[in-house]
């Protein structure tokens, strides 16, 4: 049994009064602590995969079991970091990483120490009391991982996280999940475009085809840790992943 199973996943849009089907049955098991990442052609259905994942989004075929339970709602063991880290405009730096923190009755003293360590981590400390508005798009994606961090999530899902960081902060923070995901344990599902950054990243990486997406190929890469991202032993399974992106077709 897997920590979280995705068995059949189908998802409908309508599109033009014409149902657009996203999703054409997508199987996925991925086990406990496992970091998996999953690239596929822009507009295949990652982000509404991850949503369904996260509960926020219901399919229209096929289930998903978390811990061997049918799941259907959204739930604190799940926490999803966007495309976009939706942000609170209102808040500062700091009470955006605490919110979850806040909602969940945790005392103010222990919510600062926890969010300085993630803050810090995130090179945001200097930053704590600016709005988000004062801050660059890579920032406001550090708050946004920060803000995911801090709640100690069993199932951290990732969309696209680190897309709109420059490459110094980018392969800072490939080494910190790897790092965070040692340490905690954690099951990470973390889309990407960038082929480099799944081979860095996942203990498999899943291949998504083109619409109507499937799973089509998983690609295990079995290779010391922590990586970085200039490791040319990593280059062959970079190049497996890319010619299956590449291979058209559904199969
Ligand atoms: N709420 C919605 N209403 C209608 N169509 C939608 C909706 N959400 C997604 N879609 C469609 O479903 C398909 C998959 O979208 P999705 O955002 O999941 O793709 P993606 O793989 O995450 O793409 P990208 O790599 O560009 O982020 C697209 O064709 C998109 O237009
Ligand atoms: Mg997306």
């Amino acid at each position: 049994m897997g920590k979280l199973e995705a068995k059949n996943i189908e998802k409908f849009f309508q599109h033009d009064g014409k149902p657009l089907k996203a999703l054409g049955g997508v199987n996925l098991t991925v086990n406990d602590g496992e970091f998996v990442c999953i690239v596929g052609p822009s507009g295949c259905g990652k982000s509404t995969f991850l949503r369904i994942l996260a509960g926020l989004e219901k399919p229209d075929g096929g289930e998903i079991m978390l811990d061997g339970k049918k799941l259907d709602d959204t739930g604190p063991e799940r926490i999803m970091v966007f495309q976009e880290g939706a942000l609170f405009p209102w808040l500062t730096v700091r009470n955006n990483v605490e919110y979850g923190l806040k909602i969940s009755g945790i005392p103010e003293k222990e919510r600062n120490e926890i969010s300085n360590r993630y803050l810090d981590m995130m090179q945001l400390t200097q930053f704590a009391n600016s709005y988000t508005y004062q801050l660059s798009t890579g920032m406001k994606q550090r708050v946004a991982i920060a803000r995911a961090l801090v709640m100690d999530p069993d199932v951290l899902l990732m969309d696209e996280p680190f897309a709109a960081l420059d490459s110094q902060t980018r392969d800072l923070l490939l080494v910190e999940m790897q790092l965070i995901w040692q340490k905690t344990q954690k099951t990470i599902i973390f889309v990407t475009h960038n082929v480099p950054e799944a081979a860095v990243l996942g203990s498999r990486v899943a291949v998504f085809s083109a619409r109507p997406s499937i799973v089509k190929k998983i690609i295990d890469v079995d290779y010391k840790r922590p990586r970085v991202a200039e490791d040319e032993n990593l280059g062959a399974y970079e190049k497996e992943i890319l010619s299956s992106l590449r291979h058209q077709g559904p199969k």
